[in-house]
């Protein structure tokens, strides 16, 4: 079997243990006869397979009971786009834009009221998170004056390998979250939050299923604006189980299967000590390499993005071109910035990570007589 060192951004690496478990049932899932792909969503086959997943879930990020667990479709993109038609009650909801999809989520929010733009990382081209005290400054003003629905932040930002290190204190506000690519990587105290989201394709199984977690009283009246599609509908979604219509539902079996893998590696502390290991012997090279250099500030480094760039971009494409020579894929980095990135999350091993090294140091000495263009 030649598996390659695979440093996607998502879909990602999954644990091969979860990938072998997934082969062996595909046929005949537990003497059922059938593979889950072929099972109805009403069975109870199939509620056994969510109910279990949810309980894992809950199991690993201790969710309190005013927490309610969905699995929904439509990504990141759709949650984003979802949450100010739920939350937007009076109109006014504050944004902390720290990149790409911060910054998406913000725009949708302005077609709905008012979408305060608490802080931007957009001068420095997103290589940071804004000063914590300017942001916490910010959201008691606000709040003390008109007041705002929500404050919402990308915790990780997959393009730019940035991350928050701690929460905005928002008072009574509550605060929205896309976890998308952090989820499962560190612990996460989920009483912090009114509302986290993750797209499930980085760290906790397949494209396709999005977790949502969200606090009962949010949701409890029903979304603030009487459009809002059926589907985007949190109240609903929560009381018919995340299942509505037809869920993803092999998604979610897969989901199930990489939650119990978390749970039996350690849980999140194992992972947050394992990911940070990882993710310092490529900070720890960049800082001492004359060839590459780290792009987002030290101080809002991500758990699982790393990035980097050689200042020339003819040199990174000879990178990337040669990273596949050594079974290392998916190092490009993003379109919207070029350079490198590696995605270390939880399945990405410490042995792929120093495969990554050795090519990076020797690149770097087979082109130490380069000049650097930055
Ligand atoms: C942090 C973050 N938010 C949102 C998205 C968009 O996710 P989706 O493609 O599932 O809509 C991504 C995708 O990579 C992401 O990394």
């Amino acid at each position: 079997m030649a598996r390659v060192h695979n440093f996607s951004a998502g879909p990602a690496a999954l644990p091969t243990s979860v990938l072998a478990e997934i082969a062996d049932e595909m046929m005949d899932y537990r003497g059922c006869g059938m593979s889950v792909l072929e099972m109805s969503h009403r069975s109870s086959m199939y509620q056994q397979i969510i109910d279990d997943a949810e309980a894992t879930l809950r199991r690993l990020l201790s969710i309190p009971d005013n927490y309610r667990v969905l699995f929904l479709q439509g990504g990141a993109t759709l949650q984003f786009a979802g949450i100010p038609m739920n939350l937007m009650r009076r109109g006014r909801a504050g944004y902390v834009v720290t990149g790409n999809f911060a910054n998406k989520a913000h725009q949708e929010a302005t077609k709905y009221g008012e979408a305060v733009l608490l802080a931007s990382s957009e001068d420095t081209n997103f290589d940071r998170i804004p000063n914590m005290a300017d942001i916490n400054a910010r959201i008691a003003a606000e709040a003390a004056g008109d007041g705002l629905d929500y404050v919402y932040i990308c915790q990780n930002n997959t393009i730019f390998g940035t991350m928050f290190h701690e929460l905005p204190d928002c008072g009574d506000v509550p605060l929205v979250a896309d976890v998308s690519s952090c989820f499962l990587s560190q612990p996460l105290d989920v009483e912090r939050y009114g509302l986290i989201y993750a797209g499930a394709q980085k760290n906790a199984g397949a494209a396709g299923v999005t977790v949502v977690i969200v606090r009962d009283d949010l949701i409890a009246e029903g979304p603030a604006f009487a459009q809002t599609p059926q589907y985007l509908d949190l109240k609903t979604q929560a009381a018919k189980g995340s299942m509505l219509n037809t869920p993803n539902t092999f998604g979610i079996y897969v989901c199930g299967k990489v939650f119990r893998w978390v749970e039996q590696t350690g849980g999140l502390a194992a992972m947050a000590e394992r990911n940070w290991g990882k993710a310092n012997l490529l900070y720890g090279l960049l800082e001492h390499s004359e060839l590459f250099h780290g792009t987002a500030q030290a101080d809002s480094r991500s758990i699982a993005n790393v990035t980097f760039r050689t200042g020339d971009a003819d040199l990174d494409a000879a990178f990337v071109a040669g990273a596949a020579e050594h079974q290392i894929q998916n190092v490009k980095g993003h379109r919207l910035v070029g350079g490198m990135r590696a995605s270390v999350y939880n399945a990405v091993t410490m042995e792929d990570v120093q495969a990554l090294a050795t090519y990076m140091k020797d690149f770097e000495a087979q082109h130490s007589l380069s000049p650097r263009s930055n």
